[in-house]
């Protein structure tokens, strides 16, 4: 297969093994760095052309890894890729739901996947009842374009979940209040999912004094058996955002797990060193898969 790696950092560790893999596995692949395509949009000749003068065309896959800073350039020239006839490992419409994280909220309960109480509101007058309706402090508020754990903040009181809010809303960022899971002590599972396997799991643990379990923030991850039930959410979290690779963070809750969030470009560097999978290769192996399935189609 001809693949294309979109992305924007071809040192990266998650880069280099993908592109590794595809090579490994007799396929030509080329790293295409997002903000050096340019494109025209027209319905008979769509085309990416690059930096260098080239023109990118016959391109059977392209493994999108696109940055959050990048959502929107990156997912317009996936979509190009897309009009251009290449199958998309995860499609542009999968990614830009997975990145608005209030839309994959409403998203996983319309599925009727477990997530944590979570409440949204405008205006800071509703302040008050925002708080009441997940249950009262402490809270975690998020902001909705925040990622590696930077913009997650755990309010202990109802007076310091009111002032995080008021500042928040003052500030006119987005954001979300959620129930905090206390018992998960720090720690969540980080479930990849290709297709419909999980083809690695592994615990994260936050590292000492924060809840966050961010392996960017220091959290450590370490290898852990999935139960069935916890399986089985990740694998339905993934389905119903549309994405064929995903990595879905789930909570140990008294009340059985809860999706806090489905990621589109997740890492393989923590997944990879702790379970010892090749999950690079399993991506590829996919891709091909996939490919297949479209030639059999047309
Ligand atoms: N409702 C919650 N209860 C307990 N811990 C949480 C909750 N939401 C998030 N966390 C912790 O904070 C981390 C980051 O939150 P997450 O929603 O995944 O945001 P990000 O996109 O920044 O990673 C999670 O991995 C988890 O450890
Ligand atoms: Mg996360």
């Amino acid at each position: 297969m001809r693949i294309v790696l979109l992305a924007s950092n071809p040192e990266l560790y998650s880069n280099k093994r993908i592109m590794e893999a595809a090579e490994k596995r007799g396929h030509q692949v080329r790293f295409i760095n997002i903000e050096q395509c340019f494109m025209n949009i027209c319905a008979k000749n769509p085309e990416i052309h690059y930096h260098d003068g080239q023109t990118i065309s016959e391109v059977d896959v392209v493994i999108p890894r696109i940055k959050p800073a990048m959502t929107l350039y990156g997912n317009a020239v996936l979509r190009q890729f897309e009009l251009m006839g290449a199958v998309c490992l995860n499609t542009p419409i999968a990614i830009s739901k997975s990145r608005d994280k209030l839309r994959s909220l409403q998203i996983l309960a319309q599925h009727k996947i477990d997530i944590p109480t979570t409440a949204f509101a405008h205006s800071p007058q509703n302040t008050k009842n925002i708080i009441s309706l997940v249950g009262g402090a402490p809270l975690i508020v998020k902001l909705l374009e925040g990622t590696q754990g930077i913009g997650v903040v755990l309010a202990e009181t109802q007076k310091a979940s009111e002032s995080v809010i008021r500042a928040f809303k003052m500030l006119k960022t987005h954001i979300l209040v959620q129930q905090f899971i206390k018992e998960s002590a720090g720690q969540d599972l980080r479930c990849f999912v290709i297709g419909d396997k999980v083809v690695g799991a592994v615990q994260r643990t936050a590292s000492d004094g924060d809840f966050r379990s961010n392996l960017h923030l220091g959290g450590i991850a370490e290898v852990v058996k999935v139960t069935p039930q916890e399986r089985k959410v990740a694998i339905l979290a993934a389905k119903a955002m549309g994405l064929h690779i995903a990595g879905v963070d789930v909570i140990r809750s008294d009340t059985g797990p809860k999706v806090l969030e489905v990621n589109s470009s997740p890492g393989i560097q923590g997944i990879e060193t702790a379970t010892k999978i090749d999950i690079a290769d399993k991506m590829i192996e996919y891709a091909e898969k996939l490919f297949e399935k479209k030639q059999q189609k047309s």
